[in-house]
């Protein structure tokens, strides 16, 4: 399937590592993944929506060889500038969360950074299921994302509200943006951030064991779980 995000994702490659990656949020974002994932030496790694590199930099310098996938050819094009400029070997595929072809070998260690909201729920559940399948036994999901309930349904409702609220305050770029995702709701095209309790239920529900997670600032969190090591 071909993704209608994947040009706003091209055009945006160039500035998003001056943002959010340089964060003090997503610092403590990528010590609570790699304290959860504990790739290493031994370990074949998949980056999810890998972008520029953020996780996928660090995971590669631990793990004995690292796959990552994104929709953007622009922000691959960046992620394998960087890669070579450190050194690092990198198996870098396009492709869409939607449906992707997993690497050729087990994987010991999945992770994900702010990328998984762009998938429906339901695309959320299967992407689960089909890690799973491909994953290694004893092997480590772990997704980090804007972990903010999307409903409006009374008492659950505030921080969904108060991030549009902060989106909005943004001026014309913050409006442009809920002006599209209104758009694209409609069209089952949106964002579609979910809540840590969704997260860690859905990892249950594809068999994985050891799930938890944490909140991390007002509105991120991270969610892991362990692929158990003898099927039951
Ligand atoms: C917010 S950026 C995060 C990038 C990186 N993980 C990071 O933490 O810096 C989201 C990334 O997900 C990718 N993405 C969004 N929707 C996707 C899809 N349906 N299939 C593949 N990649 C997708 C975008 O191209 C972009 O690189």
């Amino acid at each position: 399937m071909r993704s209608q995000l994947r040009p706003h994702w091209d055009a945006k490659a160039g500035t998003w590592d001056a943002h959010l990656p340089r964060s003090d949020l997503f610092a403590e974002l990528l010590d609570t993944v790699l304290g959860a994932a504990r790739p290493g030496p031994g370990d074949v790694a998949l980056d999810l929506g890998a972008g520029s590199g953020f996780l996928t930099i660090p995971i590669a310098a631990r793990a004995a060889r690292t796959y990552a996938l994104d929709h953007s050819q622009e922000m691959l094009r960046l992620l394998g500038d960087r890669v070579a400029a450190e050194g690092r070997t990198l198996f870098a595929k396009r492709g869409d969360l939607a449906g992707f072809a997993p690497p050729p070998e087990r994987v010991d260690v999945v992770v994900s950074n702010y990328a998984l909201h762009h998938l429906s729920h339901e695309g959320k559940r299967r992407l689960l299921r089909d890690a799973h399948d491909f994953m290694a036994p004893g092997g480590r999901f772990v997704v980090s994302d804007l972990m903010v309930p999307l409903t409006l349904r009374p008492g659950e409702s505030g921080p969904l509200i108060r991030k549009v609220a902060s989106i909005a305050r943004k001026g014309p770029a913050g409006w442009w943006r809920i002006a599209k995702n209104l758009v694209r709701w409609g069209t089952g095209r949106g964002e579609y951030p979910a809540s840590l309790e969704f997260w860690q239920g859905a990892l249950h529900a594809a068999g994985f064991v050891d799930v938890g997670g944490r909140h991390v600032g007002e509105e991120s969190g991270v969610a892991w779980g362990t692929k158990p090591a003898v099927a039951g």
